[in-house]
């Protein structure tokens, strides 16, 4: 079974992957990380993260096995991995190890912006998450203080915007549902709501392919 989670930013997509991911078993993968890890090594080398032929070089050969989450997560690596997964070699360097993860026996779980429509267009279930802006920013700023980084609300309502923007309307891989995604709106829903509802999603289509 693969389950593709796509969405905006701090849509609540990662914490159902999750969820989904440890109850039916399957691995997880939130494809996130790949692109921030290709920011980060982008900006420790001491590269722009427009470089191109730099970011293919260090996407072609990333070690998702040596990723360090934690240092992943910050508001500067956030804002980097945008710009960088908006190269489409890169993109491209990141496709196999995704393609191959999902693959492996029992099934995957994975989270992002292109799962169902680029990575694995064949997936069993599609999920796009979205929750309002608002939202969607108090969730992230309060994961940021949790992490011990200062947050304005508004400042992470205008980066969350921005990088919706610019994941959307690049021109490879951009943020859309993919035509059979089912919609999960989560701006009302509290973390086992959403797990909920996506778990109802999920048993719905599954029970409808084993009646055809
Ligand atoms: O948690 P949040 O949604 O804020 O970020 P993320 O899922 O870790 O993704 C960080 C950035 O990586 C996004 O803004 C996208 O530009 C990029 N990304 C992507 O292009 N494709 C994916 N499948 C996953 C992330």
């Amino acid at each position: 079974m693969i389950i593709a989670i796509d969405g905006p930013a701090a849509s609540g997509k990662g914490t159902i992957a999750i969820k989904i991911a440890s109850m039916y078993g399957l691995h997880h993968l939130d494809s996130g990380l790949l692109y921030r890890a290709v920011a980060k090594a982008v900006l420790d080398a001491g590269y722009a993260t427009g470089d191109v032929a730099h970011a293919t070089e260090i996407a072609a050969r990333l070690d998702p096995s040596k990723f360090e989450e934690n240092a992943l997560k910050s508001q500067a690596i956030t804002e980097a991995a945008s710009m960088v997964a908006a190269i489409p070699q890169v993109r491209q360097a990141l496709i196999n190890y995704q393609r191959t993860f999902a693959l492996r026996p029992p099934g995957a779980v994975l989270d992002g912006r292109d799962i169902g429509t680029v990575i694995v267009p064949g997936a069993d279930v599609k999920l796009f998450v979205v929750a309002s802006p608002e939202v969607r920013a108090a969730r992230r700023a309060s994961e940021l203080r949790a992490r011990g980084e200062v947050a304005d609300e508004r400042e992470v309502l205008a980066d969350l915007l921005r990088r919706d923007e610019r994941d959307s309307r690049r021109t490879v891989a951009p943020l859309k549902p993919a035509p059979d995604a089912h919609l999960l709106d989560t701006t009302h829903l509290g973390i086992d709501a959403a797990f909920r509802a996506a778990l109802e999603i999920i048993e719905a289509v599954r029970a409808g392919r084993k009646r055809r």
